[in-house]
């Protein structure tokens, strides 16, 4: 069914700690795809860390870039992507990311995502420093609805394993 309108890509979208990475690493082995976290293209393109970038150049830079990888990773065919949390602030990233992709929503609640992020604070650059959940749940509130907007799909994630979002997305892939 993925191939429907030649839309082969797979894309993962959500709130930092959701699981993308793991979640997109998984189809595409399993399905025998590429696989690209834009995250890790800007790493190795640009020799750093992302919280590196952050904190050199600021994130209207990183958001630069971060659009660039995403338009030119959204030209290659069947391949799975996992993005940054912030991709949907744009809203051409998405509209790239559509043209030959099906867009999957990692979906978890709150309590969720503060579970999975304890320990991970330190590799997010926005929820550095005092107070990372006050943080993160103002950026949680604000970018739901921008989420939402943008899946063609809404995974739920809460208390289910990695592996088995993977193999529910497969499914209806
Ligand atoms: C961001 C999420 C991060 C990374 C950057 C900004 C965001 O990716 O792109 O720190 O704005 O939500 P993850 O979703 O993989 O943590």
């Amino acid at each position: 069914s993925g191939d429907k309108m030649g839309k082969n890509n797979i894309v993962l979208i959500g709130f930092m700690g959701t699981g993308k990475s793991h979640v997109g690493r998984y189809i595409s082995k399993k399905l025998n795809m590429e696989f690209y976290d834009t995250d890790n293209v800007i790493e190795k393109k640009y020799g750093c860390s992302i919280s590196y970038i952050f904190e050199r150049y600021g994130e209207n830079y990183f958001r630069k870039i971060e659009s660039e990888v995403v338009s030119n990773v959204s030209q290659n065919r069947n391949i799975v992507i996992s993005t940054g949390g912030g991709v949907v602030l744009d809203k051409n990233n998405i509209e790239m990311l559509k043209k030959n992709g099906v867009i999957f929503l990692l979906d978890g609640s709150f309590d969720t995502i503060v579970n999975n992020l304890y320990g991970n604070v330190e590799k997010r650059p926005l929820l550095k420093g005092t107070d990372w959940k006050k943080k993160a749940n103002e950026l949680f509130l604000r970018r739901k609805k921008l989420y939402y907007n943008s899946a063609d799909y809404i995974i739920g994630i809460d208390n289910k394993k990695g592996n088995a979002i993977a193999e529910e997305i497969i499914n209806i892939y």
